[in-house]
């Protein structure tokens, strides 16, 4: 039997053990994109949150399953959950609609043809964004747009100079920017997403740029002279500090004594205290707009 999980269902739904990961969550796992079409006998998917992100994974899955293979898709009610039903009626689908532990779960067997597939997978794939001028895809942190705490600390950077990191980099608005040093010999641009790392390496065609796809707490690497990055502040969809905090702490361990760090976070996020205690001096250089930028000095 084939088949493919998307994301990490709580146990309860009983996601099977030895399907194929297809989340660009989750770095090494497969492309939902690449499996051939009518391959799959089944495909469970905890659905992401944006609708145009969602209706592309469910047209994907679709696609790629056998007629007669099993869907199994569920969502946190609040997270696109309560929307899943009406989503799959609209591909002309009949699902078993449940709920369990505060998601919505839709089941069905796949039709002989589904009508709308195509469509939907077009409105989520990545595309050169008209305005933004550079590669995205839904799904990906603020796909559409600069994000006002990038564009903050964007304005604020002074020309970087040496080896550095993007820690979280996304589409790459902020490596582009730190790229513009001619001063700059290397960057390191991590990100967990898939999809931000392939749009990040379209849009930053430079040999100084090295694109990773995975968790930037696990990366190794040290002696750098700089670091940028606006971290991420949401794990699986709730606000966390600690994965900011934990940036701060990766950041400082991937710099040489001397190198500085560039973030910028919301205003309201508790990061002081992280940042004096890893490093030696830290200065507070903007506070607008609900977000804060600092420089701290290893
Ligand atoms: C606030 S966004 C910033 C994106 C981009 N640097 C920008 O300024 O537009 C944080 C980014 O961190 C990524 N991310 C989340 N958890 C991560 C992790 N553990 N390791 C690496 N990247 C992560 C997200 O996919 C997202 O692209």
């Amino acid at each position: 039997m084939t088949s493919i999980l998307y994301g990490r269902p709580p146990a309860v739904f009983d996601p099977p053990a030895d399907a194929t990961q297809t989340s660009p969550l989750i770095p090494g796992s497969a492309d939902l994109a690449e499996m051939a079409a009518a391959s799959l006998d089944a495909a469970t998917i905890l659905a992401p949150p944006g609708v145009l992100e969602r209706r592309y994974v469910l047209a994907l899955a679709l696609k790629a399953l056998k007629p007669g293979g099993r869907l199994d898709v569920m969502a946190p009610k609040l997270k696109g959950g309560s929307r899943l039903g009406k989503e799959l009626r609209e591909l002309g689908l009949e699902p078993v609609e449940s709920a369990k532990a505060h998601h919505r779960r839709c089941e069905l067997v796949r039709p002989e043809t589904v009508t709308g597939l195509d469509d939907a997978i077009e409105a989520g794939t990545a595309r050169l964004v008209p305005g933004l001028d550079a590669w995205s895809q839904p799904g990906v942190f603020g796909w559409d747009r600069v994000d006002g705490g990038t564009a903050l600390l964007a304005a604020n950077l002074p020309p970087l100079k040496g080896a550095g990191a993007d820690l979280g980099c996304g589409f790459g608005a902020l490596s582009t920017v730190a790229l513009a040093s001619p001063a700059v010999t290397s960057l390191d641009m991590i990100d967990l997403d898939r999809r931000a790392v392939e749009c990040a390496r379209r849009n930053v065609e430079d040999p100084r740029a090295r694109l990773h796809w995975a968790d930037a707490r696990t990366v190794d690497l040290t002696d750098l002279n700089f670091v940028v990055m606006n971290p991420p502040f949401h794990d699986g969809g709730a606000e966390d500090k600690a994965l900011g905090q934990a940036f701060i702490r990766k950041a400082a361990a991937m710099l040489k004594k001397g190198g500085v760090l560039w973030m910028v976070a919301n205003r309201h996020l508790p990061y002081e205290a992280e940042l004096n205690a890893a490093f030696a001096r830290v200065r507070p250089v903007a506070d607008q707009g609900g977000y804060k930028v600092f420089e701290a000095l290893k």
